[in-house]
């Protein structure tokens, strides 16, 4: 960074480095940015040290202690060949999905990934070019890359309030996709709770998406990964748990709730014999989970029983950590929005609750075409919405220290007051 905006930062910058000091609070302890810059971080690797990065969707806490002993235990033991899951790591996660179903989930129904995003790609792949992906919008931007790379896209324009789901809409988006397709497949690909909003669909709009599908015969691939992060007293209602006879995709990771995303590690389940070897045949890359992600998925799950299949009964250090990050974000959250209103006016406002997740949608059409550029050039970076389907607003990512939220905030209130003398 350079010019008068650098000069400016000068004299912040000392002060924020000792204030941006780690971190701990109960179970949690926050890594200082010169930590997380110093391990090879996407997040805060890209950019100047004057840059608070409020972007990508990565926390700055670090993992649970069982799972930074497994994957020491296993970089210890000096073999790195390929690895298949382990029996007891499948049954523990199909045990997993199966409390979270209310019904016995077969350990056959499993197809591990290196992640969601080729989750998403193997889903889309299954409309094929002549079929139709149907994508609910403004959405995490790899749903519209996955459905744009391997078919015809439609998207369902959900709004940018996090507000319920318009059911008439619905219909009608479906059936377009079903003339598109001209009897090839359409997929749904729903997001559950959704990114960028934080809407947790309720149990009757899950009711109604998986309807709708199924009386169309359209495949619903439910992404569930923000599932184990709900702030709000709001109950999260998993697709596999309806009773329908959708063909269902379910696709999940502990990567977010138990911020383990460099880890590599994913699965999807799919209960359909037909579906499922399409669903296994839609990409042979081959491309399988890490080594270091198996052993951190299996100490989650034998800390406490239930991983990223939140709803199993709470019990262990893995759940005692999930706990204090929720209330965590849910405190973050709130400071965020209560400053935001208090000090940027209608130049930034919160477009959505963020119900879920830690990911607050801002509309900030009023600090022009390219919101995330204006506020990257004044110290604070923001995901642009862009690429999300909705252009002027930004995400701005609230899983970081108190003390990263507060400085980024502040950030936040100069752009505001720069782009209100402007005006
Ligand atoms: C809804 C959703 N799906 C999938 C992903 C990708 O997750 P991962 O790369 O950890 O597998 C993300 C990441 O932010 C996401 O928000």
């Amino acid at each position: 960074m350079r010019g008068p905006l650098a000069l400016a930062l000068v004299g912040v910058r000392h002060a924020t480095r000792t204030r941006l000091r780690a971190a701990s609070s109960a179970a949690l302890e926050w890594a200082s940015p010169e930590h997380r810059r110093k391990h090879a971080s996407r997040k805060w690797g890209r950019f100047d040290e004057n840059l608070i990065p409020l972007w990508v969707a990565d926390g700055d806490a670090l993992a649970p202690l069982p799972v930074r002993e497994a994957v020491a235990a296993a970089s210890k033991a000096g073999i790195y060949g390929y690895v298949d899951p382990s029996a007891s790591l499948l049954q523990a996660v199909t045990a997993g999905m199966g409390r979270s179903w209310g019904r016995p989930v077969s350990t056959d129904w499993v197809r591990w990934h290196p992640g969601l995003i080729p989750a998403l790609y193997h889903c889309a792949r299954l409309a094929g070019p002549k079929g139709c992906v149907v994508v609910p919008t403004p959405v995490y931007p790899p749903f519209l890359n996955a459905a744009k790379d391997a078919s015809q896209c439609i998207e369902l324009d959900l709004g940018n309030e996090g507000g319920p789901l318009d059911e008439s809409l619905l219909r009608e988006t479906l059936d377009k996709a079903v003339a598109t397709a001209d009897g090839e497949d359409v997929v749904l690909l729903w997001c559950n709770p959704h990114n960028p909003t934080g809407r947790v669909w309720r149990r009757h709009e899950m009711e109604a998406v998986a309807r709708e599908c199924a009386s169309r015969n359209v495949i619903l691939a439910s992404d569930e990964v923000w599932s184990g992060l709900i702030l709000d007293d709001v109950p999260f209602t998993p697709a596999g748990l309806l009773d329908t006879d959708v063909r269902l995709i379910s696709i999940t990771s502990a990567s977010k709730t138990y911020n383990v995303a460099g880890l590599d590690v994913a699965f999807a389940v799919v209960e359909d014999d037909v579906l499922r070897r399409r669903y296994f045949r839609a990409g042979r890359d081959q491309a399988e989970p890490s080594h270091a992600g198996l052993e951190a998925l299996g100490a989650i799950l034998d800390a406490d029983g239930g991983g990223p299949c939140v709803l199993t009964p709470p019990r262990g250090a893995c759940e005692a950590w999930r706990r204090a990050m929720v209330d965590h974000l849910r405190a973050n959250r709130d400071t965020a929005v209560a400053f935001l209103e208090r000090e940027c006016g209608d130049l930034l406002t919160v477009a959505a609750p963020a119900e879920s997740t830690y990911l607050l949608w801002l509309d900030a059409r009023k600090l022009g075409a390219s919101p995330g550029l204006f506020l990257s050039q004044r110290g604070v970076y923001l995901t642009d919405g862009a690429a999300f389907g909705a252009r002027g607003f930004v995400r701005l990512n609230f899983c970081c220290s108190r003390a990263v939220l507060d400085e980024g905030l502040e950030r936040i209130k100069g752009a505001c007051v720069e782009a209100r003398s402007n005006l």
